[in-house]
């Protein structure tokens, strides 16, 4: 079947903060994670259906949505989960302050490597907990965790173990044995996983896949609360939907106290687009992989071929993190930004001299923004 990326959708004029954050109408927003793709056509079929009912009262997930879900991790991963697992969220950020919340006390500290996703960073703080950063190493041009440095950080203090799986920005998508390393560390310590796997359906290289971090045994499958959505794959964000995973029971029920009262429902349109994407999304999901495959190659090969600029291998995701130390700019994205490329800076993520470029957009489109980063480029040097 085919599906149009090439498709150029103006998405001014609808809230969208991705591109109402620039006033200069010709700045390219690259920086948000959302993507400027119409959802897959069954999706927004299902959506205008609900909306078309006319009554929005509260709503409980629909049956047939937990049996989809059940279905879905069984054959994409072999991965056995009971409905009662689930709990449904607006959001992974809500996920990812909610485990803070309910894990530890206050005082007490949460482990995480960086560069990462900033929720990661302050969602803790956000809950009275410290952060312990451990820098992630580059191995050639590999990012991986520092095993060694991450069982030095543990304090007694430490009750929590934040994972980006597959990891934003670095885009990796980590294997069985890195997994299991930190599953190893986890029950040394006694830590709680909470693994976010929000990306886990945009995995761009052919002989990689992604391993929910909870299948790894039944060890790490108790202290492991997987965060997921059909959010990020299928575009739909704006519409509030995820859910947590949790094998444990004294660990969801912690879970559901730290959300009483505060985390509001999910609503009609998120659960109906939720349902539609996961049921019916799969041959969008693959077209729409493999034009993000087309533009991870192309912007690789780009900022490979630009002076001052490279990055590594992005296995996962649509986010490239490109180091732009040997530019000796002071203020990368800001000098990007200045030549109409919005991008997001690396500082953010705790990744100082970097900056992140979301690809997920018409391919005429990331042409005309890497053109611009390169001719800026070349334009400093020459002046
Ligand atoms: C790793 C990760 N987790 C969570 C989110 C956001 O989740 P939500 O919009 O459901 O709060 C993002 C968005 O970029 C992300 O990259």
């Amino acid at each position: 079947m085919p599906f149009d990326f090439d498709e150029i959708i103006d998405r001014r004029g609808t809230a969208a903060v991705k591109w109402d954050k620039y006033a200069e109408p010709d700045v390219i927003p690259m920086w948000v994670a959302d993507m400027d793709f119409r959802s897959p056509p069954s999706v927004v079929d299902a959506v205008r259906q609900r909306v078309e009912h006319g009554v929005f009262g509260y709503t409980d997930c629909p049956p047939e949505l937990n049996a989809v879900i059940v279905a879905h991790l069984a054959r994409v991963y072999g991965w056995t989960v009971k409905p009662e697992w689930l709990m449904w969220l607006p959001g992974l950020v809500t996920g990812i302050n909610l485990v803070c919340r309910a894990i530890g006390e206050e005082g007490d500290n949460v482990v995480t490597a960086t560069p990462v996703y900033h929720p990661f960073l302050t969602a803790p703080v956000n809950q009275q907990r410290g952060v312990v950063r451990v820098p992630m190493r580059l191995e050639g041009n590999r990012w991986l965790w520092d095993f060694e440095r991450l069982e030095a950080s543990i304090t007694p203090h430490s009750k929590l173990l934040l994972l980006c799986n597959p990891h934003n920005p670095v885009g990796r998508v980590f294997s069985r044995e890195e997994l299991g390393e930190l599953g190893r560390i986890a029950a040394k310590h006694d830590l709680v996983i909470c693994s976010d796997e929000i990306h886990c359906g945009l995995i761009l290289d052919p002989d990689k896949s992604h391993v929910p971090m909870a299948t790894l045994g039944d060890d790490v499958s108790a202290r492991t609360i997987t965060l997921m959505a059909a959010s990020k794959t299928f575009n739909l964000p704006g519409l509030g939907c995820a859910f947590a995973l949790v094998s444990n029971a004294s660990l969801r029920k912690r879970l559901e106290r730290a959300a009483a009262g505060i985390v509001p429902r999910v609503t009609a349109p998120g659960f109906a687009a939720t349902l539609a994407a996961y049921r019916d999304g799969e041959p969008w999901r693959l077209a729409l992989v493999d034009y993000l495959r087309g533009n991870r190659d192309l912007v690789m090969d780009r900022i490979e071929a630009t002076a001052g600029l490279s990055m590594t291998p992005l296995e996962a995701t649509y986010l490239a993190w490109i180091d732009a130390r040997a530019t000796q700019l002071r203020e990368p994205a800001k000098f990007f930004e200045q030549a109409g490329v919005g991008l997001y800076d690396g500082k953010v993520f705790d990744g100082e001299g970097y900056v992140r470029l979301n690809f997920a957009c018409p391919r005429s489109v990331l042409v005309k923004a890497l053109d611009r980063m390169a001719e800026a480029l070349q334009r400093r040097t020459s002046a």
